[in-house]
């Protein structure tokens, strides 16, 4: 083994890859950093073939790693999360001890020279690096180390949110994670909309479900105050009486002072003792009032003491927001993480998921929904082209249909539906034999199952369905003229069932009054919603994609809480 001593770093060849990387024979290094990235070795068109007798220095994890030939070599397979392929990486047992480095999760740097792999092993690679040099060695105790080198169940790696991005699904599922943000960003720049970053905390319920966290400091600040008046009791009525005791005798005193017409400087040496006693006593009633528990008046919460002198809570949608800049300047958008408390176990709901809704001005709702099937397309063809070999990853290991899925979504009109139609298609199901779980009727929220149903089994494609009843959608949804639906959209996935929800909005003020007063939401807190109809009130309108959601669908993973890095459910936030 051997070879040439490689030239230090910072001589390493370090071109672009974008001209023709399969006759390139030079080497792109990190910019950032004195390695090499996997990705600008194997990710070349020739599998990185064209790079032999190059020398590099790369970083990764050991894969996997097994000493050969009675110990004289090893074999390692190093990944750094660059891209889905490791790194196959030979070291002489003359370059290192070997023992430190095979063990599953060990972290290397080594310089070597990118060698063509003996012909004739059946080996997939095409290139493989022969150390010269191990620079740095961070050691795992295979013993105790969680992640080995068998494969974990998804549910089990999530008890180790920490080391699980480690592993290839995990690494995978990031970078498409990835380049759906980055497709997502580009599509909308593209179409001319504007980036809007609204708040997390709010104090408005965008849709009235009632389903907020609450963010508050009375808890914290309550507790701290019981610790402190436990330490340090308040003063009793007595302590009080004494405090004024003392500024009535100080009172006197300067009154004395300046019938005597003492000095002026002793008159204000006087005020000055009287003015203490006023503080100290203002200080002793204060505390006196401090009492255990939760500030209330009437019985209630008293929040104007809370942080924000209000009660505040974590955003469930950026929505009411970002249509103010809507209103303003006409197409925006907002992506942000979003919170809802509702107590559900299933494998689409988060307590914490990301959010992109997009606000489009002087639109109504065939608008929206051709910018949101635009908008889905966009990602698939994004995925296709950008993160082919982490799409291949997941077909493998997951779901065998994910890329035709993509292919299928990017290329085929999604199918338009009332949902009075939907209902009527879901009634004949029902009347020839299909089951489901929770009854079908005009009025009815569509359940997961009747929206799997549709997409998967009727349809067998993305669906959109629309003008649902006004009795289960949102107050900020346009009445439409039959005044019992209004305009709102759903779009439908296979896999996912639910993927985005919008409408056009009610932009006619006297009509959203009503709408507030028949659900029976209080119109104070909405003021300046409304105002955006009451001055220069614009058609327009809007829709959420739930992030997490859309990644579901690409990589055809089963639960939402495998495709966030850190997840939160019921009973669950780690880290
Ligand atoms: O349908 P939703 O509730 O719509 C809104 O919040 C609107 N304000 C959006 C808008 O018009 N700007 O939520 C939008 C999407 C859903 O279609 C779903 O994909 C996702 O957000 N979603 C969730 N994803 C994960 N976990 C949850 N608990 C989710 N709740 C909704
Ligand atoms: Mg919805």
């Amino acid at each position: 083994m051997g070879g040439d001593i490689p030239p230090p770093v910072d001589q390493l060849a370090a071109v672009s890859l974008t001209s023709d990387e399969a006759s390139s024979s030079t080497v792109q290094k990190a910019r950032f950093s004195d390695r090499v990235r996997i990705q600008s070795i194997l990710g070349r068109p020739d599998g990185g073939a064209g790079l032999a007798g190059q020398k590099v220095r790369i970083s990764g994890w050991v894969k996997t790693g097994r000493e050969q030939g009675k110990g004289a070599f090893a074999f390692l397979e190093v990944n750094d999360g660059s891209c889905p392929a490791n790194l196959q990486v030979m070291v002489d047992a003359s370059v290192s001890d070997l023992s430190k480095l095979i063990a599953t999760g060990t972290c290397v740097t080594v310089d070597g020279c990118l060698k063509l792999p003996p012909e004739g092993k059946g080996t997939k690679q095409k290139i493989e690096l022969s150390v010269v040099e191990v620079v740095d060695v961070g050691t795992v105790d295979p013993g105790t180390y969680p992640i080995p080198k068998t494969k974990l169940t998804l549910e089990r790696l999530r008890e180790f949110l920490h080391l699980r991005a480690r592993t290839n699904s995990i690494s995978a599922i990031a970078r498409i994670r990835h380049a759906l943000a980055i497709a997502t960003h580009t599509f909308f720049d593209e179409e001319g909309f504007l980036y809007v970053q609204t708040p997390i905390i709010t104090t408005s319920d965008c849709e009235g479900a009632g389903e907020m966290f609450q963010v508050t400091t009375l808890i914290s600040t309550t507790e701290k105050l019981e610790r402190e008046l436990i330490e340090n009791p308040p003063p009793t009525e007595a302590d009080v009486e004494a405090a004024r005791v003392v500024v009535k005798e100080r009172g006197e005193a300067v009154a004395e002072l300046k019938a005597a017409k003492a000095s002026k400087e002793a008159i204000l040496a006087s005020v000055a003792e009287l003015n203490d006693a006023k503080a100290n006593l203002a200080a002793t009633e204060a505390r006196s009032r401090l009492k255990p528990g939760l500030p209330k008046v009437d019985g209630k919460i008293d929040y104007s003491q809370d942080f924000f002198g209000r009660q505040a809570f974590l955003t469930v949608s950026g929505q009411l927001q970002v249509e103010t800049y809507a209103c303003g300047l006409s197409d925006v958008y907002t992506f942000g993480p979003t919170f809802r408390a509702e107590n559900s176990h299933t494998s689409r709901h988060l307590a914490e998921f990301w959010m992109v809704e997009p606000e489009l001005a002087f639109a109504d709702l065939e608008d929206d929904m051709n910018c949101a099937e635009a908008y889905v397309k966009y990602m698939c063809k994004w995925l296709l082209e950008k993160r082919y070999d982490d799409m291949e990853l997941m077909a493998k290991n997951f779901d065998k249909g994910c890329i035709d899925r993509l292919k299928l979504v990017a290329s085929t009109p999604f199918g338009r539906l009332t949902y009075t139609e939907a209902i009527k298609i879901l009634e004949e199901a029902v009347a020839k034999g299909k089951k489901f779980d929770n009854d079908v009727e005009w009025g009815i929220d569509l359940a997961s199952e009747h929206e799997r149903y549709l997409t998967e089994v009727v349809f067998q494609k993305p669906l959109i369905v629309y003008n649902y009843p006004k009795g289960i959608k949102a107050f900020y949804m346009r009445l439409n003229d039959d005044g019992k639906t209004v305009a709102a959209m759903d779009v439908l996935v296979p896999k996912v069932g639910e993927l985005i929800g919008g409408s056009q909005r009610e932009e006619r003020i006297d009509v959203i009054m009503e709408r507030l007063e028949e659900i029976g939401l209080p119109v104070e807190p909405y003021e300046w919603y409304l105002d955006l109809r009451r001055y220069g009130t614009a058609k327009h309108s809007g829709f959420g994609l739930g992030f997490e959601r859309m990644v579901l669908f690409a990589t055809g993973m089963d639960n939402i809480r495998d495709v966030i890095p850190f997840p939160r459910y019921p009973g669950r936030a780690d880290l």
